[in-house]
């Protein structure tokens, strides 16, 4: 049986169709599909400019709050290309593998452990309820490739199937080039490759994707304290950024789908139109991986400690979660189509936590064809463009132009009007409650950097 902690209560706000978030993504630049002029390639994506943004607003807000807020944990950053030796160790190239079955009438293929039981008791299609083969065929998901140029002598590797096996390789390094003791962490964001035999729900399942990880390096005795430190503070940690705070939860892994080395895991789910869903894990490693490199490079991981003297291999808590996910998880969180009052066109807001938003604060001229307006417009611009992301805009009225800014999140727009010629002072407009207040041009930045930075 699976237990679940946290369960929401009832939750009657309406779940945001994925295809919402894809037409956003697309007309205002947060996301394309790769390729897209040759016909796209399945699960791969590109970034546009607020995508970006955004995303690097993601990163940089999980390192301030993984790194450089925990003096006992440090960053890294591992390549993609690893010794292939690696990935035998971690026993990816033997176990890394879906299983899947075909539908014989429909020719859908499906993997088996996204299967319902019935559907696979009865080798029953779900879609077209034809019959399912019943031997399953095994699929690695390594990506592979090949270093080296002359024929016959290239080394065939992968590309890394999970950023954190550089942590592992570069343990040894950072304890002895850091100074650290145990306990202590390394952090890493990074690229990882999966050839996924059924990429889909947009940036959900990608072959290529980016993930976070913390490894963080602890006595066996101290694993269950520092388990449950770690399986909280991410949990908070997803709370902090996200409206609907009733839609995460945990999940603990059931004893038959444990590692054999894991006491304990947790899934962080979050619930989206596709159900819950993982979104990060919280796992036991216990000794397997410096063990495992330990025993496939011959070299010496274990620790030993500068106090007792005491000799032993770290356990380990890792935290592994998807920037990806929580990029889309983060937009369907915040998207939101607000009726008009007049009964217009709705309002499409992203309610995006403004410390991660793309654009923190729109500069509007009141009128484009007012010279002083202007100017002063694209002097604030200027300044405030050197403390965060400032767009400038004179194109069409003031209300169309809020709306171009809601619709990409930006919490602030600043109008400046006749009035700021004289007095020296702007309104200011928030974009979820659209509440507007004059403060002087002086004061702007420090409102805005005390309102759009990390806390
Ligand atoms: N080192 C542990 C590890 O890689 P995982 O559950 O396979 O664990 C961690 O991956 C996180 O990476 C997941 O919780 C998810 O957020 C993200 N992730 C995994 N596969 C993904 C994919 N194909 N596309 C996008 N994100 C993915």
């Amino acid at each position: 049986m699976t237990q679940t902690e946290n369960k929401p209560e009832v939750n009657d706000t309406p779940l945001v169709p994925i295809e919402k978030i894809v037409s956003l993504c697309k007309r205002r630049g947060f996301v394309y599909p790769n390729s897209e002029i040759y016909g796209g390639v399945s699960g791969i994506y590109d970034f546009g400019p607020m995508g970006v943004e955004l995303r690097n607003n993601i990163r940089r807000y999980w390192w301030w709050s993984m790194v450089q807020n925990h003096d006992n944990v440090l960053g890294i950053e591992g390549a993609i290309i690893t010794h292939p030796r690696v990935w035998e160790a971690s026993g990816h190239v033997e176990n890394f593998v879906d299983k899947l079955v075909d539908c014989k009438k429909c020719k859908r293929r499906f993997r088996i452990d996204h299967l319902e039981p019935e559907n696979l008791e009865q080798h029953k299609c779900p879609v077209c309820g034809g019959e399912l083969t019943t031997e399953p065929r095994v699929f690695n998901l390594l990506m592979e490739t090949y270093l080296g140029v002359v024929e016959g002598d290239r080394m065939k590797t992968y590309l890394r199937g999970e950023a954190c096996q550089d942590i592992y390789l570069d343990y040894d390094n950072v304890l002895k080039s850091s100074r650290v003791q145990v306990p202590f962490g390394i952090c890493q964001i990074g690229k990882a490759f999966r050839n996924e035999v059924t990429p889909g729900n947009f940036l959900f399942r990608q072959r290529e994707f980016e993930q976070w990880d913390l490894q963080f390096f602890v006595h066996p005795d101290e694993m269950q304290k520092w388990f449950d430190y770690w399986k909280e503070f991410r949990y908070q940690w997803y709370l902090s950024i996200l409206n609907h705070k009733d839609r995460i939860r945990f999940r603990e892994h059931a004893p038959d789908e444990l590692a054999h080395y894991a006491k304990q895991a947790y899934d962080i789910e979050y619930q989206t139109i596709l159900g819950w869903q993982e979104w990060e894990g919280i796992h036991w490693r216990q000794d397997w991986d410096l063990s495992r490199h330990s025993q496939y490079s011959g070299q010496d991981l274990s620790y030993t400690d500068p106090n007792t003297k005491e000799r032993y291999i770290p356990w380990i808590v890792e935290t592994s979660g998807g920037v990806d996910r929580t990029f889309l998880n983060l937009l369907l969180d915040a998207y939101e189509e607000e009726p008009d009052p007049a009964g217009k066109e709705p309002r499409t807001v992203l309610r995006l936590n403004p410390m991660l938003a793309p654009v923190k604060v729109a500069v509007l001229p009141l009128q484009k064809n007012k010279e002083e307006l202007v100017t002063t417009a694209k002097d604030i611009h200027k300044k405030l463009q050197r403390l965060m992301v400032s767009q400038y805009d004179d194109v069409q009225n003031i209300g169309r132009r809020y709306r171009r800014q809601d619709e990409i999140g930006t919490p602030y727009c600043v109008t400046i009007d006749f009035q700021t010629l004289d007095d020296q002072t702007v309104t200011i407009r928030e974009r979820d409650s659209m509440t507007q207040q004059r403060i002087a041009i002086s004061e702007l930045p420090m409102y805005l950097l005390e309102r759009v930075s990390f806390k």
